[in-house]
């Protein structure tokens, strides 16, 4: 498994404004968006492109472009959809698919709800969207319904990370015959008793969409 946490002055500078409590939902939502496209920039690294022949003004040449079939983003919801705006203004062009996922706040385990994904995705890079690695439960959950189908090139984006979380993906995926990458802003210090990110930013749900209560 490969774990990119982008040390960049933008990304540190977006991810401390949405950290802090007095940010609004308005603001939240922005922020949240821009800096999602400056994760995915870094996470679409190895986006599969393929050779075209273009003509210029001025001569023929040849560009690449994202080679079919094209990927799949996939925002975990509800949380991941404060997300796909922010990735699709990179690439407009792909799938989108969904999966509704929550986690037990007790036993801290994820429950599929909805479930909005292709049954063949081999041969497809997918993206999946959770701003909050937490436990990991939720992701690996999501991964594993990914590799099911066939996928193996999972990339998840995630604005935060904890310690915990990524060590139970390493856990989940080293040694398999798939590549599982997790792109984050930031790996935070640890997960508190209530399974939250510390420092963290909060509940994204929330801080997205407001209180569903
Ligand atoms: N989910 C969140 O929204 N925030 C956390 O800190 C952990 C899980």
């Amino acid at each position: 498994m490969r774990t990119l946490v982008i040390d960049h002055p933008l990304v540190a500078h977006k991810l401390t404004r949405l950290r802090r409590a007095e940010t609004s939902s308005a603001t939240f939502r922005l922020l949240a968006e821009e800096l999602v496209t400056l994760l995915a920039y870094e996470a679409t690294d190895s986006l599969r492109v393929q050779p075209v022949e273009i003509t210029t003004p001025v001569s023929p040449t040849t560009g690449r472009e994202m080679a079919e079939p094209l990927p799949i983003v996939v925002p975990i919801l509800r949380a991941g959809l404060g997300m796909l705006n922010g990735m699709m203004k990179l690439m407009p062009t792909a799938e989108v698919g969904f999966l509704g996922m929550v986690r037990d706040e007790t036993s801290l385990t994820a429950t599929t709800y909805a479930d909005r994904i292709p049954h063949d995705i081999h041969d497809r890079q997918v993206f999946v969207l959770d701003p909050m690695l937490a436990t990991g439960g939720t992701l690996v959950a999501a991964i594993e319904l990914l590799l099911e189908r066939g996928a193996r090139d999972v990339t998840a984006i995630c604005l935060l990370a904890a310690p915990e979380g990524l060590a139970r993906l390493e856990e989940a995926f080293a040694g398999r015959d798939a590549d599982v990458t997790v792109v984050t802003a930031a790996l935070d210090e640890r997960l508190n008793e209530k399974g939250y990110i510390v420092p963290g930013l909060g509940d994204a749900g929330d801080r997205l969409y407001g209180s569903a209560e």
